[in-house]
């Protein structure tokens, strides 16, 4: 196959990408047929044109919050669109968008909720210094919306059969790893009250000397490290939430980094 790449001519690509292309046109179509279809029997109701209907009313700021929520891992918390299901400790979100107040909100969502050290808990994780205030104000806006249907805000594909550590790298991007501990686990995201000042890299001589067995990283992030109260940001609790499969991948990713 490679050596196949390697002798493709310009005008084999050429070809290539007009067959693209041309796939392209024909699956448009057939999704196009597949919709009229839809309406002919659904008398021009059909869900499709829901959808989009939908998406087209949402406000700016409420589309922003639907793809702040799956970009922090709140949807691997709380359930796609906070529909819940993921973990008995785990509420969903859909009836605390009218029960409660945009300012009370905004402070759990600051602050956190229910942190404790018991590392068999999920905890609602501190994120006043990770987010910004117009991220927590557009999540706001998308919670009080009733947490509507946006489009492309899908998580990240986990790329399947390519090995633990390709996968782990997209889950590291999936569980919001990245927001907190950096790209290419770099660190360096200020924590100003905790005794680093910063969350920690997850690459480096220190990391690998203290987490120098795979035991000793699975339980940090099964059972999250707590050093402290909002406004300090800890470490969640993860147990029951990423399944182990999970774990092992995203260790197998770490131990990639430099
Ligand atoms: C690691 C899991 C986890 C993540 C990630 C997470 N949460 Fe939570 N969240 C919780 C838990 C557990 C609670 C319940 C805490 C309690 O009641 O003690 C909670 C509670 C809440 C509540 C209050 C619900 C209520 O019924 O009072 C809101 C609002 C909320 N989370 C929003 C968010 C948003 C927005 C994000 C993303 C920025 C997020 N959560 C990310 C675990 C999580
Ligand atoms: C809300 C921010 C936040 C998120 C999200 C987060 N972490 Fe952490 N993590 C921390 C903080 C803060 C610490 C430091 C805890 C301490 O010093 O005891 C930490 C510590 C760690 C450690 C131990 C490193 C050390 O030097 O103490 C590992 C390993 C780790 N996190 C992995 C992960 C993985 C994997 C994910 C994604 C599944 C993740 N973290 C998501 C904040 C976060």
């Amino acid at each position: 196959m490679a050596v196949l790449r390697r002798s493709l001519s310009t005008a084999a690509a050429e070809a290539a990408l007009v067959l693209v292309t041309l796939g392209l046109v024909f699956a448009a179509g057939l999704a196009g047929w597949a919709i009229g279809h839809t309406h002919r029997q659904g008398g021009g109701t059909s869900s499709t044109s829901t959808a989009s209907a939908t998406q087209a009313a949402v406000s700016p700021a409420v589309a922003a919050g639907a793809h702040t929520f799956v970009q922090f891992a709140c949807s691997q918390c709380h359930g796609p669109q906070g529909r819940g299901g993921v973990s008995p400790d785990v509420p969903a979100l859909t009836s605390v968008g009218s029960s409660l107040t945009v300012a009370q909100l905004s402070k759990i969502i600051d602050h956190g909720l229910g942190e404790s050290k018991n590392p068999t808990k999920p905890y609602m994780p501190v994120w006043g210094e990770v987010i910004s205030a117009t991220q927590v104000s557009d999540l706001v806006a998308y919670i009080k919306a009733g947490l509507p249907a946006v489009s492309e805000t899908d998580p990240v594909p986990i790329p399947q059969g390519q090995g633990p550590a390709v996968a782990g790298s997209a889950l590291y991007i999936r569980y919001g790893c990245i927001n907190c501990h950096g790209p290419n686990g770099l660190g360096g995201v200020p924590n100003p009250l905790s005794p680093d000042k910063t969350i920690p890299p997850l690459s480096g001589q220190d990391f690998r000397g203290e987490f120098n067995t795979d035991a000793k990283i699975a339980a940090v992030i099964r059972s999250g490290s707590v050093i402290g109260k909002a406004p300090i940001v800890s470490m969640p609790h993860w147990g029951g939430i990423i399944p182990q499969g999970d774990v092992t991948a995203l260790i197998a990713y770490l131990k990639t980094l430099k």
